[in-house]
C-alpha cells in the first residue's frame, strides 16, 4: 500500500519539503507556513521516543499538532524521533498513530555532542553503533508489515554520509532494510559529516566550538539565539548521483532519495532548480527560511541570479524588496498563531522544556521578519528599512507576547 510519500511524489514529481528544526518548525510555525508557503510535507522538530513514551512537557509540546484546528492543513505531518532503544521505539509508534501524525522519521544525524555521546542521532553513524540503528529502523519497517500501525504510515530516515568521514556502505544498508517486502518510504541524506573537524568550527560565534557562522550570515545572527552545531563544514550536496547509484544496487528501489543542506537564496547556494537537477525527489529548505520565510513558495529568483551575481530584475519574488507593512503583517499573522497554540489557560507562560515555545525563543523570528540596518549601510538605507530596524530593537527588549502584538498594533495604527 502507497504511502503519501509515494502519492505525492507521483503527483508533484519533485517534493519540496519543510526541514525539522529544532526552536523553529513548532505547530505555531507549521500554521504560519500553510497559510502563505506550504511545503509538501511537514515536519516536526526532533523529539526523544523516551519523553513520549514518559509523556514529558516539552517533548509533548514538540509534538502538539492540532487536529481540530488547522492541522488539515498542516499535512502530512512527520514526527521526527530519536533515540536509540528499539523496543521502546516499538511502543511509541501506536503513540504517533493516535496522535494524528502521518508518518515516522528517525533522526540518525543530529551532530549535537549530548545526543552523539547517548548515542544516538549522529552518534549512531559511528562504527560499532550503526547496528542499533538499523534495529530501530527495522522495528518500524516490522510493525507496520505486522499491522501494529497502520500499512498508510510513512516511515523514513533523516541521516548523514557519514560520521567522520563518508560512509556510503551504511546508507546502502538502510536502502536494503526491509519487512513484509517493504523498505523504508524515504531517505534524507543531509549532506555534511556529522562530526566535523574542529578546524571547520573554532573560534565562532558564541557556542562551543560548534557553530561556523562563516556559512551564513543571517544564520549568524540568529544562532545567538538558538546556538547549535547543525551547520558546521561544508556541504557536499552534489554527491546526489552516489546516493542514487546505491540505490539502483540495493532492494530499496521505491525508496525516495532527498537532500537536505545548502538550499538557499544566497551566491553560493543550491537552488530549487539545481536540487530537481540531482535527479533527487526532493529537497528539504532549512536554514533558507532564516533568509526568506516564504521560499518554499518561490520559484527561483531571489534577488540575485546565479549567473554572474547580477541583480534579479524580478523584485516582486524578493523577500530583500518585501515592504515593510507586509513584513509586519506577516510577523503579526506568527505572532497571533503563536499565542493561540502556546498560550491557552496558563500554558506557556514560562519556559516549558530547555528550546521549544517559549517567548524568548519566538525573538529570534524578529530578525527574520525585520530589516536590520548596519551602521556602515545607515547612510544608503530607506526610510523604511531605519523603521524596521528601530521596531527590531523594541521588540527585541519586549517581555511578552501581548507586549510585542501591542507594538505592532500601535504601528499599524499610526500608519
Ligand atoms: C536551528 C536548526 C535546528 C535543526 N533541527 C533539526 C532537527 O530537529 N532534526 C533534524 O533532522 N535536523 C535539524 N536541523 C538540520 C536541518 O534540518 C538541515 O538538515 C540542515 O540545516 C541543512 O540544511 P540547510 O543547509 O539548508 O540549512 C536543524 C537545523 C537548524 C539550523
Amino acid at each position: 500500500m502507497p504511502t503519501f510519500w509515494q502519492k505525492l511524489a507521483a503527483e508533484r514529481g519533485f517534493l519540496r519539503v519543510q526541514a525539522p528544526m529544532e526552536g523553529v518548525t513548532d505547530i505555531a510555525f507549521r500554521a504560519w507556513l500553510s497559510r502563505y508557503a506550504p511545503p509538501d510535507i511537514y515536519f516536526t522538530e526532533f523529539s526523544s521516543f523516551s519523553g513520549l513514551l514518559q509523556g514529558r512537557a516539552d517533548t509533548m509540546r514538540r509534538l502538539s499538532n492540532d487536529q481540530a484546528g488547522e492541522q488539515g492543513v498542516q499535512r502530512p505531518l512527520v514526527a521526527q524521533l530519536w533515540g536509540n532503544d528499539a523496543e521502546q521505539l516499538g511502543v511509541a509508534l501506536p503513540r504517533l498513530v493516535e496522535l494524528g501524525f502521518d508518518g515516522v522519521d528517525l533522526n540518525f544525524g543530529c551532530p549535537h555532542r549530548k545526543i552523539v555521546a547517548k548515542p544516538a542521532g549522529g552518534g549512531l553513524l559511528q562504527e560499532g553503533e550503526q547496528s542499533r540503528a538499523l534495529a530501530m529502523l527495522q522495528c518500524c519497517l516490522s510493525a507496520r508489515a505486522a499491522g501494529e500501525i497502520p500499512p498508510s504510515f510513512g516511515i523514513s530516515v533523516k541521516t548523514r554520509p557519514g560520521f567522520a568521514r563518508p560512509d556510503w556502505g551504511f546508507l546502502f544498508r538502510l536502502l536494503d532494510c526491509r519487512a513484509g517486502g517493504r523498505g523504508l518510504d524515504a531517505l534524507t541524506v543531509h549532506f555534511r559529516l556529522a562530526s566535523v573537524p574542529k578546524s571547520h568550527s573554532q573560534g565562532q560565534g558564541k557556542s562551543k566550538g560548534h557553530i561556523n557562522h562563516k556559512d551564513n550570515s543571517l544564520w549568524a545572527k540568529f544562532a545567538t539565539a538558538l546556538p547549535q552545531p547543525w551547520q558546521d563544514g561544508p556541504c557536499y550536496w552534489n554527491q546526489s548521483e552516489k546516493l542514487l547509484k546505491l540505490r539502483r544496487q540495493s532492494s530499496g528501489s521505491g525508496t525516495l532519495l532527498l537532500g537536505s543542506g545548502g538550499l538557499g537564496p544566497g551566491l553560493s547556494s543550491t537552488s530549487w532548480a539545481a536540487a530537481q537537477a540531482t535527479g533527487l525527489d526532493g529537497w528539504m529548505a532549512a536554514r533558507a527560511l532564516f533568509d526568506d520565510p516564504l521560499y518554499l513558495g518561490r520559484s527561483d529568483c531571489s534577488g540575485r541570479q546565479r549567473d554572474g551575481g547580477k541583480y534579479c530584475e524580478d523584485w516582486t519574488n524578493c523577500w530583500q524588496r518585501t515592504r515593510l507593512p507586509r513584513r509586519l503583517f506577516l510577523l503579526q499573522q506568527h505572532l497571533l498563531l503563536y499565542r493561540r497554540y502556546f498560550y491557552h489557560e496558563g500554558q506557556g507562560q514560562g519556559p516549558i522544556g530547555k528550546h521549544a515555545g517559549f517567548y524568548e525563543v519566538f525573538k529570534k523570528f524578529y530578525r527574520v521578519y525585520l530589516p536590520q540596518v548596519t551602521f556602515w549601510a545607515g547612510g544608503r538605507a530607506t526610510e523604511e528599512d531605519k523603521e524596521g530596524t528601530r521596531l527590531l530593537s523594541t521588540l527585541q527588549v519586549s517581555r511578552s507576547v501581548e507586549e510585542a502584538l501591542e507594538i505592532l498594533n500601535k504601528r499599524s495604527g499610526s500608519s
